[in-house]
């Protein structure tokens, strides 16, 4: 994938090279921001490619599963669109902010059950190489080399994390959330669809977690919100049920060959 993608990127890069883009025809994209931010040593068209790679696939699986978790339980287009008119409407000119979409709780919790249930690593997340020998406060000694990974899908799984973790329950975050607000009386980020924490790592863990999670949160809801504003969404065939996803070794993919139905909504 990195070569190809480096292969159809290559010419972009080259132009930047050549200084062909100046301060006054820079376009206002991720490839630009990226190149800008990039030292010297880093605008290779392998670096560059990679990060497109890292922030672009991951992403529209994301979308993917979400979107199928979505036609397979229609019920759940309603809140969600209920949710995503009254945030907009509150936001001048209805175009909603960075902070208007960190109100959308419902469809942030939506998300994150969609990424509880298919994450994009089918076994671990936030691997690591020990550059020395580390002792934790158990006891346990990591020896310097070692490989450590956590086992981010089975947590999510797990009915001592979760309750009744095999159901699938759109607003199961959004819940928490509001239950966390009632015995505390303070907010909580501790369920947001980008919270790293022990039980939610599928955007890793520690000072190399994903920063990219903030981009995507945002352009996920805007898809799904805008997508759900405009049409009503069905699966394509019914009787299959919630399409199944494909395990390729360490991955868990989306399954390309199924599609949902879209249908424009009356009057929009
Ligand atoms: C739903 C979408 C995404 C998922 C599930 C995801 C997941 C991950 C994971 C699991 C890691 C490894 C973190 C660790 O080892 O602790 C990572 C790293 C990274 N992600 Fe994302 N990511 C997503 C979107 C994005 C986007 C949109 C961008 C850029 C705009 C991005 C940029 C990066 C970069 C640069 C790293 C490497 C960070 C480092 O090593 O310091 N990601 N991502």
């Amino acid at each position: 994938m990195k070569a190809r993608m480096s292969e159809i990127m290559a010419p972009e890069f080259a132009k930047r090279r050549k200084a062909k883009i100046s301060e006054f025809n820079k376009p206002n994209t991720m490839l630009q921001w990226v190149w800008d931010d990039s030292s010297e040593k880093d605008r290779t068209d392998e670096h560059q490619s990679m990060i497109q790679i890292l922030a672009t696939v991951p992403t529209a699986f994301a979308a993917t599963q979400a979107l199928f978790d979505l036609a397979a339980r229609p019920e759940y287009i309603p809140i969600i669109r209920e949710e995503f008119e009254s945030v907009c409407d509150s936001c001048e000119e209805k175009r909603p902010t960075k902070e208007a979409f960190g109100k959308m709780t419902k469809l942030d919790s939506f998300l994150k059950e969609s990424q509880r249930i298919t994450p994009l690593a089918l076994v671990v997340s936030f691997k690591r190489e020990a550059l020395e020998n580390i002792d934790l406060a158990d006891g346990t000694h990591i020896p310097k080399g070692s490989h450590i990974a956590a086992p981010s899908y089975h947590i999510g799984l797990d009915e001592s994390h979760f309750s009744s973790p095999e159901t699938f329950d759109g607003l199961r975050f959004h819940n928490l959330q509001q239950a966390e607000f009632e015995r505390t009386g303070k907010p909580s980020t501790k369920y947001q669809y980008v919270a790293v924490n022990e039980t939610s790592l599928h955007f890793g863990y520690g000072l190399q977690a994903c920063p990219g999670r903030w981009f995507a949160a945002i352009v996920l809801k805007l898809l799904l919100g805008l997508l759900v504003m405009q049409f009503d969404v069905k699966l394509m065939d019914k009787g299959e049920g919630r399409p199944k996803s494909e395990i390729d070794r360490f991955f868990i993919y989306p399954d390309s060959t199924k599609m949902v139905v879209l249908r424009k909504r009356e009057g929009v």
